[in-house]
């Protein structure tokens, strides 16, 4: 059981906000498909005896390829490795390059899963961020999506805006639910160094949110994502019953993944490797048979840290008996102290051995699970 996931570096704009790997100059497009191409080829030894079970282009912005483009690499990938038929497969996808005709044909190429990134349903806020699109094609191309046949349709969110009041954050998470949508995912914004916000928010141009404020937004989105029948199954993750993200979910419960593209990063259970984040590198690496990626083997400490990290803000928790029979005693020790401690404050729930964040836990999550990994 495994997932593919393939990164597409371009925008059509950059949004001021966001740190992922991407550039805004598309002339090395062609080139960029064939190196991706060739690198699912290169290292079909490595998932030969996996099936896969998911697979997402994410990004940048992949919905930025033709059609053609994105059937070409889903062909690479379907004649090279074992896809389960009934296999997710996700795009990620901007507004602003939706329409109802490229929809209908993504779900003939055999998309069945649509991640569309809207950010905010407020005029201001989308021009705060400099985001392509209006909140109405937002709304417009969700409804396109579900005409398309799309039931498998998600969309993201992000609060702590600056300037975000209560009810402007409420407005958002109501015409969310109205939207009918299968899943939501909701993230705090942070400000990361090298972004338009974070030189503005240095400048002073624009002020952080207060965490007060920042925590009631997230109460306000759990309280009414739960009363319109979500399931909060990730910290920053809501899906109506049983809808998951079935490729991010394998991320939280540690399977393996294949990760294509630059910046891409993979997983196999012993090691992680990255792929460089420049188009060039990669391109000049691939091409050359030169190294485009690194690779770490993982200590135990960092397979326990990484367990916990990934594992606890998931409604499926972290096991006490995988904890106990995957790791030598003193991670167990260590394990056990720190699970008491927010057991008695009611900061973690326990259930059947597994061990996961109480609603209360949620809102000092980064706390929590800075004691219960392991540095040393
Ligand atoms: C790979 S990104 C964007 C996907 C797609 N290109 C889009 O813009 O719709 C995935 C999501 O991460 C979230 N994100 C990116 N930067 C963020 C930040 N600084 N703070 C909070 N959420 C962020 C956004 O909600 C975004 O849709
Ligand atoms: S949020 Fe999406 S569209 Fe905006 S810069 Fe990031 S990856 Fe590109």
């Amino acid at each position: 059981m495994a997932g593919i996931y393939i990164h597409i570096p371009f925008c059509r704009k950059k949004c001021y906000y966001c740190d992922f790997f991407k550039s805004t100059d598309l002339s090395q497009k062609a080139r960029l498909l064939a190196g991706l191409k060739l690198e699912l080829e290169s290292r079909v030894s490595e998932y030969c005896s996996e099936e896969i079970n998911t697979i997402y282009f994410g990004g940048g912005t992949p919905s930025v390829l033709l059609i053609n483009e994105l059937k070409d690499l889903l062909n690479v990938i379907k004649s090279n490795y074992r896809v389960n038929e009934d296999a997710e497969i996700t795009l990620e996808a901007n507004p602003d390059d939706l329409t109802l005709t490229n929809l209908l044909t993504l779900k003939q190429i055999g998309f069945n899963r649509l991640s569309m990134g809207v950010q905010s349903f407020s005029e201001t806020d989308l021009k705060l961020m400099n985001r392509r699109h209006s909140a109405l094609q937002a709304i417009q191309s969700v409804k396109w999506a579900k005409e398309a046949g799309f039931s498998n349709i998600s969309i993201d969110l992000i609060y702590g805006l600056p300037n975000q009041n209560m009810e402007e954050w409420e407005q958002n998470v109501r015409i969310a639910v109205e939207l009918d949508v299968q899943h939501i995912s909701a993230y705090n914004l942070t400000y990361h160094e090298g972004t338009v916000f974070y030189e503005q928010l240095k400048k002073g141009i624009l002020k952080e949110l207060p965490d007060e404020l920042n925590l009631q937004q997230f109460e306000l989105l759990i309280r009414i994502l739960k009363e319109a029948g979500f399931e909060h199954y990730e910290i920053s993750n809501f899906c109506k019953p049983g809808l998951y993200s079935q490729h991010n979910s394998s991320y939280w419960k540690s399977r393996k993944y294949l990760g294509i593209g630059p910046s891409a990063h993979s997983y196999d259970l012993q090691s992680r490797s990255w792929n460089v984040s420049s188009i060039s590198k990669y391109l000049h690496g691939l091409e050359n048979d030169e190294p485009y990626s690194e690779t770490e083997i993982l200590t135990e400490q960092d397979r326990y840290n990484d367990y916990i990290i990934t594992g606890i803000r998931t409604i499926w928790g972290v096991s006490e008996d995988f904890v106990q029979s995957e790791f030598s005693s003193k991670y167990f020790a260590h394990f056990q102290k720190s699970r008491e401690k927010y057991l008695q404050s009611g900061h973690l729930s326990c259930t059947s051995g597994k061990v996961s964040l109480s609603t209360e836990g949620l809102f000092i999550s980064d706390q929590i699970t800075t004691d219960f990994m392991v540095v040393e």
